[in-house]
């Protein structure tokens, strides 16, 4: 069984799991190099790492239309359950929870988080994802790079989604010591492109995982997919 991972742009996804459509931080409207409608995006969850406007992006109205669980911290689906999102589930660091077709457990990250309007929206997050025939995942969202990222390596990560975009996260030379710590085999870079103050060569940065890790870089254009068999 595979996973199809689709850059949408910025860190949003829409992963094919094991035959589940799956959303990660669907900002779509606004986003300079959305890569899909959000009216045209099936999900069955959508997970949202913390709500910056550049994450928590359509999740309201794709959550609506497709009736999705939302997966995100506490804050978040309070915000979103007065938003007319009823369908949540909320979690917090260190938490997971089996939802049939993908364990989800979520991680720090160190980074901030509050709404568009200003709510205060708990401690950002990101997720490790294992599937039934044990692919894991961990999706950083928006971080740093920690020295607990280690820990997050000793559960054997397949695939790992990292911000490089600098000045709002971790930057290039940071993410890979994140890939040092992390150890995975593959690395997806998110998070970076869609603004001025997120630029960076990805091909550059490529290459210098090639050379100085063990991990191999997977690097997509808005709308590529890549599939971990
Ligand atoms: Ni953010
Ligand atoms: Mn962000």
């Amino acid at each position: 069984m595979s996973v199809k991972i689709t850059w949408l742009g910025h860190s949003a996804f829409a992963l094919d799991m094991e035959g589940h459509p799956v959303l990660i931080d669907p900002f779509l409207t606004g986003n300079p190099l959305a890569a899909a409608d959000p009216n045209d995006l099936a999900a069955e969850i959508i997970f949202l790492s913390h709500a910056h406007g550049d994450h928590l992006g359509d999740t309201v109205a794709i959550a609506k239309r497709t009736g999705a669980l939302v997966v995100a911290n506490f804050e978040i689906c309070n915000w979103l359950n007065a938003h007319g999102v009823a369908n949540t589930h909320a979690g917090n660091s260190g938490g997971g929870w089996n939802h049939g077709f993908v364990h989800c457990k979520f991680t720090v990250a160190h980074h901030s988080s509050s709404f568009p309007d200003g709510t205060y929206g708990g401690n950002p997050c990101g997720f490790i994802f294992t599937t039934p025939s044990g692919k894991r995942l961990y999706f950083a969202g928006d971080t740093d790079v920690f020295g607990d990222m280690q820990l997050i390596g000793d559960h054997v990560i397949d695939l790992a989604f990292l911000p490089i975009g600098d000045n709002y996260t971790m930057g290039p030379e940071d993410s890979l010591l994140a890939i040092k710590y992390i150890r995975p085999r593959f690395v997806i870079p998110m998070h970076y492109m869609t603004f001025p103050a997120v630029d960076q060569d990805a091909s550059d940065w490529a290459n210098r995982v090639n050379s100085e890790t063990t991990a191999q870089p997977i690097v997509l254009d808005p709308g590529a997919s890549y599939t971990l068999a």
